[in-house]
Protein backbone atom coordinates (compact mmCIF):
# COMPACT_ATOMS: atom_id res chain seq x y z
CA UNK A 1 0.00 0.00 0.00
CA UNK A 2 1.34 3.08 -0.93
CA UNK A 3 0.98 6.26 2.12
CA UNK A 4 1.11 10.17 1.56
CA UNK A 5 3.35 11.49 4.22
CA UNK A 6 2.57 14.95 4.76
CA UNK A 7 4.42 17.88 6.60
CA UNK A 8 7.33 15.41 7.04
CA UNK A 9 10.85 17.08 7.80
CA UNK A 10 13.97 15.06 8.30
CA UNK A 11 14.19 14.46 12.10
CA UNK A 12 9.94 12.04 11.20
CA UNK A 13 11.72 11.12 7.66
CA UNK A 14 14.32 9.17 9.19
CA UNK A 15 12.22 8.05 11.64
CA UNK A 16 9.67 6.69 9.69
CA UNK A 17 12.31 5.12 7.20
CA UNK A 18 13.86 3.58 9.89
CA UNK A 19 10.97 1.91 11.26
CA UNK A 20 9.68 1.00 8.04
CA UNK A 21 12.69 -0.97 7.20
CA UNK A 22 11.87 -4.35 9.37
CA UNK A 23 10.72 -6.66 7.86
CA UNK A 24 6.81 -6.76 9.02
CA UNK A 25 5.87 -3.23 7.03
CA UNK A 26 7.42 -4.61 3.86
CA UNK A 27 4.01 -4.11 2.63
CA UNK A 28 4.07 -0.50 2.91
CA UNK A 29 5.66 2.01 0.09
CA UNK A 30 6.09 5.83 1.87
CA UNK A 31 5.65 8.85 -0.32
CA UNK A 32 7.17 11.73 1.56
CA UNK A 33 6.07 15.36 1.15
CA UNK A 34 6.76 18.27 2.56
CA UNK A 35 3.34 20.08 2.15
CA UNK A 36 0.72 19.88 4.64
CA UNK A 37 -2.17 18.18 3.79
CA UNK A 38 -5.39 20.51 2.89
CA UNK A 39 -8.27 20.62 -0.09
CA UNK A 40 -5.22 22.46 -2.22
CA UNK A 41 -2.74 19.09 -1.53
CA UNK A 42 -5.19 16.31 -0.93
CA UNK A 43 -4.29 15.08 -4.87
CA UNK A 44 -0.73 14.56 -3.57
CA UNK A 45 -2.48 11.13 -2.07
CA UNK A 46 -3.58 9.92 -5.49
CA UNK A 47 -3.13 6.22 -6.09
CA UNK A 48 -2.64 5.80 -1.97
CA UNK A 49 -4.40 4.06 0.36
CA UNK A 50 -3.45 6.45 3.61
CA UNK A 51 -2.41 9.77 3.86
CA UNK A 52 -0.26 10.44 7.18
CA UNK A 53 -0.52 13.42 8.62
CA UNK A 54 1.13 15.92 11.56
CA UNK A 55 -0.53 18.80 13.51
CA UNK A 56 -1.19 21.73 11.77
CA UNK A 57 -2.38 19.38 8.65
CA UNK A 58 -6.36 20.58 7.90
CA UNK A 59 -8.18 16.87 7.68
CA UNK A 60 -11.41 19.16 7.40
CA UNK A 61 -14.40 18.04 5.74
CA UNK A 62 -13.09 19.58 2.91
CA UNK A 63 -9.95 17.94 2.57
CA UNK A 64 -11.41 14.49 3.70
CA UNK A 65 -13.88 14.73 0.77
CA UNK A 66 -11.02 15.41 -1.57
CA UNK A 67 -9.73 12.11 -0.29
CA UNK A 68 -12.54 9.78 -0.17
CA UNK A 69 -13.21 11.03 -3.88
CA UNK A 70 -9.55 9.98 -4.87
CA UNK A 71 -9.99 6.19 -2.58
CA UNK A 72 -8.19 7.19 0.11
CA UNK A 73 -9.33 5.47 3.43
CA UNK A 74 -7.29 6.38 5.85
CA UNK A 75 -6.31 9.21 7.50
CA UNK A 76 -3.40 8.30 10.29
CA UNK A 77 -2.20 11.49 12.20
CA UNK A 78 1.44 11.09 14.01
CA UNK A 79 -0.22 12.97 17.03
CA UNK A 80 -2.01 12.13 20.17
CA UNK A 81 -4.25 14.93 19.71
CA UNK A 82 -6.91 15.00 16.69
CA UNK A 83 -8.28 18.35 16.92
CA UNK A 84 -7.03 18.84 13.12
CA UNK A 85 -9.26 15.62 12.03
CA UNK A 86 -13.34 16.41 11.23
CA UNK A 87 -14.01 12.96 12.85
CA UNK A 88 -17.47 13.63 11.76
CA UNK A 89 -16.85 14.09 7.92
CA UNK A 90 -14.44 11.14 8.09
CA UNK A 91 -17.20 8.55 9.41
CA UNK A 92 -20.01 9.68 6.92
CA UNK A 93 -17.42 9.43 4.41
CA UNK A 94 -16.09 5.93 5.59
CA UNK A 95 -12.43 7.06 6.28
CA UNK A 96 -10.81 5.46 9.14
CA UNK A 97 -8.71 7.75 11.47
CA UNK A 98 -6.04 6.47 13.91
CA UNK A 99 -3.62 8.27 16.24
CA UNK A 100 -0.87 7.41 18.46
CA UNK A 101 -2.79 7.71 22.22
CA UNK A 102 0.89 7.39 23.91
CA UNK A 103 3.91 7.82 22.77
CA UNK A 104 5.80 9.23 26.13
CA UNK A 105 3.81 11.54 28.38
CA UNK A 106 6.60 12.09 30.29
CA UNK A 107 8.36 14.66 27.84
CA UNK A 108 5.75 16.67 27.85
CA UNK A 109 5.24 16.85 31.08
CA UNK A 110 9.21 17.94 31.47
CA UNK A 111 8.58 20.31 28.70
CA UNK A 112 6.08 22.07 30.82
CA UNK A 113 8.37 21.93 33.59
CA UNK A 114 10.97 23.46 31.86
CA UNK A 115 9.30 26.06 30.47
CA UNK A 116 8.59 26.81 33.81
CA UNK A 117 11.91 26.61 35.29
CA UNK A 118 13.07 29.04 32.64
CA UNK A 119 10.35 31.50 33.00
CA UNK A 120 10.66 31.09 37.02
CA UNK A 121 15.04 31.61 37.65
CA UNK A 122 15.16 33.33 34.09
CA UNK A 123 17.98 30.79 33.26
CA UNK A 124 17.37 32.52 29.54
CA UNK A 125 18.01 35.89 30.34
CA UNK A 126 20.95 35.19 32.29
CA UNK A 127 22.39 33.05 29.70
CA UNK A 128 22.34 35.67 27.39
CA UNK A 129 23.48 38.36 29.98
CA UNK A 130 27.21 35.76 30.86
CA UNK A 131 28.06 36.05 27.13
CA UNK A 132 28.09 39.57 27.62
CA UNK A 133 29.87 39.57 30.78
CA UNK A 134 26.95 40.83 32.78
CA UNK A 135 27.02 39.12 35.77
CA UNK A 136 24.15 41.14 37.41
CA UNK A 137 21.43 39.75 39.63
CA UNK A 138 19.26 42.56 39.20
CA UNK A 139 15.88 41.23 37.56
CA UNK A 140 16.33 37.40 37.92
CA UNK A 141 14.93 36.71 40.93
CA UNK A 142 13.02 33.58 41.20
CA UNK A 143 10.83 31.81 43.75
CA UNK A 144 11.09 27.93 45.25
CA UNK A 145 8.57 25.47 44.16
CA UNK A 146 8.26 23.59 47.33
CA UNK A 147 5.04 24.72 48.81
CA UNK A 148 3.69 26.71 45.88
CA UNK A 149 0.21 25.51 44.61
CA UNK A 150 0.01 23.93 41.10
CA UNK A 151 -3.04 23.48 39.41
CA UNK A 152 -3.18 20.88 36.49
CA UNK A 153 -5.99 21.02 33.86
CA UNK A 154 -6.77 17.60 32.71
CA UNK A 155 -5.45 14.79 34.16
CA UNK A 156 -5.21 12.40 31.25
CA UNK A 157 -1.44 10.80 30.46
CA UNK A 158 0.40 13.89 30.03
CA UNK A 159 -1.47 15.26 33.33
CA UNK A 160 -0.61 12.67 35.33
CA UNK A 161 3.09 12.77 34.59
CA UNK A 162 2.81 16.43 35.42
CA UNK A 163 0.89 15.65 38.89
CA UNK A 164 3.75 13.55 39.79
CA UNK A 165 6.17 15.70 39.00
CA UNK A 166 5.04 18.22 40.86
CA UNK A 167 4.17 16.47 43.50
CA UNK A 168 7.95 14.97 43.31
CA UNK A 169 8.82 18.80 44.26
CA UNK A 170 7.10 19.56 47.03
CA UNK A 171 4.04 21.12 45.27
CA UNK A 172 0.77 21.53 46.79
CA UNK A 173 -1.30 19.78 43.34
CA UNK A 174 -4.93 21.06 42.26
CA UNK A 175 -6.58 19.63 39.86
CA UNK A 176 -9.74 19.60 37.55
CA UNK A 177 -10.41 17.42 34.96
CA UNK A 178 -14.25 15.84 33.66
CA UNK A 179 -13.09 12.19 34.89
CA UNK A 180 -10.81 12.37 38.17
CA UNK A 181 -8.43 9.78 38.69
CA UNK A 182 -8.67 7.98 41.99
CA UNK A 183 -4.75 6.88 41.84
CA UNK A 184 -4.06 10.58 41.50
CA UNK A 185 -6.25 11.41 44.48
CA UNK A 186 -4.32 8.54 46.27
CA UNK A 187 -1.06 9.96 45.84
CA UNK A 188 -2.52 13.47 46.90
CA UNK A 189 -3.86 15.40 44.62
CA UNK A 190 -6.86 17.17 45.48
CA UNK A 191 -9.80 17.83 42.63
CA UNK A 192 -11.72 20.97 43.26
CA UNK A 193 -13.68 22.81 40.73
CA UNK A 194 -12.09 25.33 38.20
CA UNK A 195 -13.75 28.28 39.70
CA UNK A 196 -12.14 26.59 42.74
CA UNK A 197 -8.84 25.97 41.48
CA UNK A 198 -7.55 28.92 39.16
CA UNK A 199 -7.32 31.52 42.23
CA UNK A 200 -5.33 29.59 44.39
CA UNK A 201 -2.80 29.13 41.42
CA UNK A 202 0.74 29.84 41.73
CA UNK A 203 1.39 27.74 38.79
CA UNK A 204 -1.69 26.50 36.46
CA UNK A 205 -0.44 24.02 33.33
CA UNK A 206 -2.84 22.87 30.32
CA UNK A 207 -3.04 19.47 29.50
CA UNK A 208 -6.45 18.73 28.32
CA UNK A 209 -7.86 18.17 25.06
CA UNK A 210 -9.08 21.10 22.48
CA UNK A 211 -12.81 20.67 21.55
CA UNK A 212 -15.76 23.01 21.76
CA UNK A 213 -15.89 23.08 25.37
CA UNK A 214 -11.84 23.58 26.09
CA UNK A 215 -11.84 26.41 23.43
CA UNK A 216 -10.48 30.01 24.90
CA UNK A 217 -10.90 28.17 28.56
CA UNK A 218 -8.14 30.24 30.10
CA UNK A 219 -10.27 33.38 28.99
CA UNK A 220 -10.06 37.40 30.13
CA UNK A 221 -12.33 35.83 33.09
CA UNK A 222 -10.11 33.01 34.09
CA UNK A 223 -7.20 35.39 33.63
CA UNK A 224 -8.43 38.17 35.83
CA UNK A 225 -9.09 34.95 38.59
CA UNK A 226 -5.58 34.59 38.84
CA UNK A 227 -3.33 35.46 41.10
CA UNK A 228 -1.43 38.10 39.75
CA UNK A 229 2.26 36.45 40.04
CA UNK A 230 0.28 33.39 38.44
CA UNK A 231 2.62 31.68 35.96
CA UNK A 232 0.44 29.84 32.57
CA UNK A 233 1.75 27.06 30.81
CA UNK A 234 0.19 25.37 27.63
CA UNK A 235 1.90 22.64 26.25
CA UNK A 236 -1.64 21.19 25.04
CA UNK A 237 -2.80 22.99 22.02
CA UNK A 238 -3.18 26.87 21.23
CA UNK A 239 -7.05 27.28 21.33
CA UNK A 240 -7.09 26.39 24.88
CA UNK A 241 -5.62 30.42 25.57
CA UNK A 242 -7.55 33.38 24.25
CA UNK A 243 -4.22 34.85 23.65
CA UNK A 244 -5.08 37.80 22.71
CA UNK A 245 -6.18 38.21 26.37
CA UNK A 246 -3.61 36.95 27.96
CA UNK A 247 -1.51 39.42 26.34
CA UNK A 248 -3.28 42.06 27.74
CA UNK A 249 -3.23 40.40 31.36
CA UNK A 250 0.62 40.20 31.02
CA UNK A 251 1.26 43.84 30.08
CA UNK A 252 -1.47 44.99 32.54
CA UNK A 253 0.91 42.43 34.98
CA UNK A 254 -2.42 41.06 36.38
CA UNK A 255 -1.00 37.56 35.69
CA UNK A 256 3.16 36.40 36.43
CA UNK A 257 4.33 34.62 33.31
CA UNK A 258 3.56 32.75 30.56
CA UNK A 259 4.92 29.85 28.87
CA UNK A 260 3.56 28.22 25.72
CA UNK A 261 4.71 25.72 23.48
CA UNK A 262 1.47 26.07 21.43
CA UNK A 263 -0.30 29.00 19.71
CA UNK A 264 -3.56 29.39 18.17
CA UNK A 265 -2.35 30.52 15.11
CA UNK A 266 0.78 28.44 14.80
CA UNK A 267 -0.68 26.91 11.54
CA UNK A 268 2.40 28.10 8.55
CA UNK A 269 4.56 29.11 11.10
CA UNK A 270 5.85 26.31 13.29
CA UNK A 271 7.75 23.62 12.14
CA UNK A 272 9.30 26.39 9.63
CA UNK A 273 12.47 28.23 9.44
CA UNK A 274 11.23 31.85 8.83
CA UNK A 275 14.66 33.52 9.72
CA UNK A 276 14.64 35.28 7.07
CA UNK A 277 10.90 36.78 6.91
CA UNK A 278 10.99 37.46 11.05
CA UNK A 279 7.93 37.51 13.23
CA UNK A 280 5.00 38.59 11.06
CA UNK A 281 2.82 37.15 13.25
CA UNK A 282 1.96 40.69 15.58
CA UNK A 283 0.31 39.00 18.48
CA UNK A 284 3.31 36.59 18.70
CA UNK A 285 5.60 39.12 18.03
CA UNK A 286 4.00 41.48 20.61
CA UNK A 287 4.46 38.41 23.31
CA UNK A 288 7.37 37.42 22.58
CA UNK A 289 9.38 40.91 23.30
CA UNK A 290 7.89 40.53 26.94
CA UNK A 291 10.39 39.02 29.59
CA UNK A 292 8.18 36.96 31.24
CA UNK A 293 7.20 35.42 27.81
CA UNK A 294 8.51 32.16 27.03
CA UNK A 295 7.63 30.64 23.95
CA UNK A 296 8.74 26.98 22.07
CA UNK A 297 7.66 25.97 18.81
CA UNK A 298 5.69 22.62 19.41
CA UNK A 299 8.80 20.35 20.54
CA UNK A 300 7.29 19.12 23.82
CA UNK A 301 6.93 15.80 22.15
CA UNK A 302 10.19 15.93 21.23
CA UNK A 303 12.69 13.52 22.38
CA UNK A 304 14.87 11.19 20.75
CA UNK A 305 12.50 8.44 22.70
CA UNK A 306 9.39 9.64 21.79
CA UNK A 307 9.96 10.67 17.93
CA UNK A 308 10.73 7.07 17.78
CA UNK A 309 7.58 5.43 19.53
CA UNK A 310 5.55 7.92 16.86
CA UNK A 311 7.12 6.27 13.80
CA UNK A 312 6.46 2.77 15.48
CA UNK A 313 2.88 3.28 16.11
CA UNK A 314 2.35 5.26 12.99
CA UNK A 315 3.68 2.43 11.15
CA UNK A 316 1.62 -0.53 13.27
CA UNK A 317 -1.72 1.94 12.01
CA UNK A 318 -0.91 1.67 8.97
CA UNK A 319 -0.54 -1.67 8.72
CA UNK A 320 -3.76 -2.35 9.71
CA UNK A 321 -5.05 0.14 7.07
CA UNK A 322 -3.16 -2.47 4.73
CA UNK A 323 -4.45 -5.17 6.14
CA UNK A 324 -8.04 -4.07 6.74
CA UNK A 325 -8.11 -4.35 9.87
CA UNK A 326 -8.26 -0.50 11.04
CA UNK A 327 -12.00 -0.87 12.65
CA UNK A 328 -10.91 -2.95 15.03
CA UNK A 329 -7.61 -0.88 15.64
CA UNK A 330 -7.79 0.37 19.35
CA UNK A 331 -5.65 3.57 17.88
CA UNK A 332 -8.93 4.15 16.12
CA UNK A 333 -10.78 7.52 16.83
CA UNK A 334 -14.38 8.59 16.32
P1 LIG B 1 -5.40 12.11 27.44
O1 LIG B 1 -6.54 11.80 26.55
O2 LIG B 1 -4.66 11.00 28.10
O3 LIG B 1 -5.87 13.12 28.61
C1 LIG B 1 -6.73 14.20 28.40
C2 LIG B 1 -7.48 14.43 29.68
O4 LIG B 1 -8.23 15.63 29.55
C3 LIG B 1 -8.47 13.30 30.02
O5 LIG B 1 -8.25 12.85 31.34
C4 LIG B 1 -9.84 13.96 29.87
O6 LIG B 1 -10.81 13.45 30.79
C5 LIG B 1 -9.50 15.41 30.18
N1 LIG B 1 -10.49 16.36 29.71
C6 LIG B 1 -11.30 16.28 28.63
N2 LIG B 1 -12.08 17.37 28.57
C7 LIG B 1 -11.76 18.14 29.62
C8 LIG B 1 -12.22 19.39 30.11
N3 LIG B 1 -13.22 20.04 29.48
N4 LIG B 1 -11.67 19.89 31.22
C9 LIG B 1 -10.68 19.21 31.86
N5 LIG B 1 -10.21 18.02 31.47
C10 LIG B 1 -10.74 17.50 30.35
O7 LIG B 1 -4.41 13.01 26.57
P2 LIG B 1 -2.86 13.27 26.81
O8 LIG B 1 -2.05 12.25 26.10
O9 LIG B 1 -2.61 13.51 28.25
O10 LIG B 1 -2.66 14.63 26.00
C11 LIG B 1 -3.28 15.83 26.40
C12 LIG B 1 -3.16 16.85 25.27
O11 LIG B 1 -1.79 17.21 25.10
C13 LIG B 1 -3.57 16.31 23.89
O12 LIG B 1 -4.97 16.53 23.68
C14 LIG B 1 -2.74 17.08 22.92
O13 LIG B 1 -3.51 18.14 22.41
C15 LIG B 1 -1.60 17.65 23.79
N6 LIG B 1 -0.27 17.21 23.33
C16 LIG B 1 0.69 18.16 23.06
C17 LIG B 1 1.96 17.77 22.67
C18 LIG B 1 3.06 18.77 22.38
O14 LIG B 1 4.08 18.42 21.78
N7 LIG B 1 2.94 20.02 22.78
C19 LIG B 1 2.30 16.36 22.52
C20 LIG B 1 1.23 15.44 22.88
C21 LIG B 1 -0.01 15.87 23.26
Amino acid sequence: MDVAIFSTRRWDREALTAAAARPENAELSLRFLEAGLSPGTASLARGCGAACVFVNDDAGAATLEELAGLGVGAVVTRSAGFNHVDLDAAGRLGIDVLRVPAYGPDGVAEHALALLMTLNRRTHRAFNRVREGNFALDGLMGFELRGKTVGVVGTGKIGAAACRIFLGLGCEVLAFDTAPAEDLQNAGVAFVPLDELWPRCDVVTLHCPLTPETHHLVSDRVLAALPDHAIVLNTSRGGLVDTAAALAALRARAIGGLGIDVYEEEAGLFFEDRTQQGLTDELLAQLVALPNVLVTGHQAFFTREAVGRIAGTTMQNLRSVEEGSAGACPNRVG
